[in-house]
């Protein structure tokens, strides 16, 4: 291998391919376990239609602006979320925005490699045909077997763990690229049938109408800030992951078009997850608000007695276990691309490191994921090790990303250069946009931010 060559592979500056492969990395980071596990779960938590109103704002005035800020630096520098900071303003704190996305990007990867260590779990079951003949009542019975564990959990969350390590092990294309341009557009077509599916069962409509139904007086503080961190969680964003996925991009990506298709596209795909869970959940008499256990104790219902069930339900889990993947890979790559460039190890051995890092405390997560676990009982203000890794990160670390990153693309900057990159040099005229764009990135985002933070600490009430 030549000098450059080995530098080029040593610094993982490799790009996508193409801009359709951008278009399919970004959305395989986007869509995962938040549109298929977290985003029906807290729906059904904050009591639907409202809560989804206010998500929907959260995505257009605060995630979309704020990923493509995050485009904008990571390929403006080319570098890792740490690197990208430093680059832009070296002699400064900023940089500190990265190592808090790094931080963000581990305790994020705790619960997460956990749940979708269960969703491996469930795949293998459904091949097993276990099943087969589900009811209502021994749904629940097998979910919990398989979140209490103790050794399964962790077994599967170390074999979730070996398989994004190796995947990240082979860089860029042949890793990131080459599954994300697969099997995306496959989950999408069985995420359609789930749904179809479901909206045909007896009593659906009911489901249909606490997902669709506006009812203000469910929504508390605390279901704002759910629906704003939601947000960031569902798009990746606030810590680093469009930044270290837009140093990869080619120079000649529209990046408001990525921005844009990518955002809608996850929201669609959560839409269409919760028409496949809430008429299932109504027509079995079952509880929208029954917390993380929510996909688990549906979706196996979803398939039964119907032609071809457990096949279906094979096929729903292993995508949902690729959608899970591709996204892990988007947040370990954050660690990755920190821990090659910034501190100067090996692609190999950052991925190796890192995967068991997370498998080590992410146990605390699993051991963690229900009371009858074996830290099931071990609270910290009334939160367990499981909740405490979601709420830290989701509610508190990503909003507060992108608050700065809102405010360092706003106020930091020169217009200008933000202007030539976005434009590609010029070669797109999107001047008009541009400059609606900083308006929103000035004013509206961080507003509504700091706004849902107050209103979050009850300093002021909305
Ligand atoms: N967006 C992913 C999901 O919804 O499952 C989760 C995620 C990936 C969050 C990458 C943050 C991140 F940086």
């Amino acid at each position: 291998m030549s000098t450059l060559q080995n530098r080029t592979a040593k610094s993982g500056r490799e790009t996508f391919t193409s801009g359709l492969a951008v278009f399919f990395a970004t959305l395989g980071s986007a869509v995962g376990l938040g549109n298929i596990w977290k985003f029906p779960y807290l729906t059904g938590q904050f009591g639907g239609g409202a809560f989804l109103l206010v998500y929907f704002l959260c995505i257009l005035f605060v995630g979309l602006p704020v990923m493509l800020g995050e485009f904008y630096i990571g390929r403006k520098t080319r570098k890792n979320a740490v690197g990208a900071f430093q680059q832009l303003k070296p002699v400064s704190g900023w940089k500190h925005i990265g190592t808090m996305g790094v931080a963000a990007a581990y305790l994020i990867m705790f619960f997460y490699s956990c749940v979708a260590g269960w969703v491996y779990y469930y795949l293998y079951k459904a091949v097993k045909g276990d099943f087969i003949a589900i009811t209502p009542e021994s749904v629940k019975t097998q979910f919990t077997d398989v979140i209490i564990g103790p050794v399964s959990p962790i077994l599967w969350q170390v074999i979730v763990m070996a398989v994004v390590g190796g995947i990240l092990i082979l860089g860029v294309r042949k890793g990131i690229e080459r599954i994300t341009k697969t099997l995306m557009p496959l989950l999408f077509v069985l995420i359609v049938i789930c749904g179809i599916r479901a909206i045909t069962l007896p009593g659906a409509y009911e489901g249909l109408k606490f997902l669709f139904h506006v009812d203000f007086s469910q929504l508390s503080a605390a279901a704002i800030l759910t629906a704003m961190g939601l947000a960031f969680f569902k798009l990746s964003l606030g810590m680093g992951t469009m930044i270290t996925y837009g140093s990869y991009f080619t120079a000649d990506n529209n990046l408001f078009g990525t921005a844009a298709k990518v955002a809608l596209s996850d929201t669609i795909v959560s839409m269409l997850a919760g028409i496949a869970i809430f008429p299932t959940v109504f027509s079995f008499g079952m509880e929208p608000g029954a917390g993380p256990g929510l996909l688990f104790m549906t979706i196996p219902l979803v398939f039964s007695k119907m032609p071809f069930g457990n096949l279906l339900l094979i096929a729903f889990f292993f995508l949902t276990s690729i959608a899970a993947t591709t996204a892990m890979l988007s947040l370990v790559e954050v660690l990755v691309a920190y821990f090659s460039e910034e501190l100067g190890f090996s692609r190999r051995n950052a991925a190796i490191i890192n995967a068991v890092i997370i498998c080590g405390v992410g146990m605390l997560a699993a051991l963690s994921a229900d009371q009858a676990s074996l830290l099931g009982n071990v609270t910290f203000l009334g939160r367990g090790f499981f909740d405490w890794f979601d709420y830290i990160s989701s509610n508190i670390l990503l909003p507060m990303g992108g608050l700065f990153i809102a405010i360092f693309i706003g106020y930091f900057l020169k217009k200008d250069d933000i202007k030539k990159e976005l434009s590609n040099q010029g070669n797109l005229t999107i001047d008009k946009l541009i400059d609606v764009y900083f308006v929103i990135i000035r004013y509206v985002t961080p507003a509504l931010l700091v706004i849902v933070f107050l209103n979050s600490i009850g300093i002021i009430k909305v």
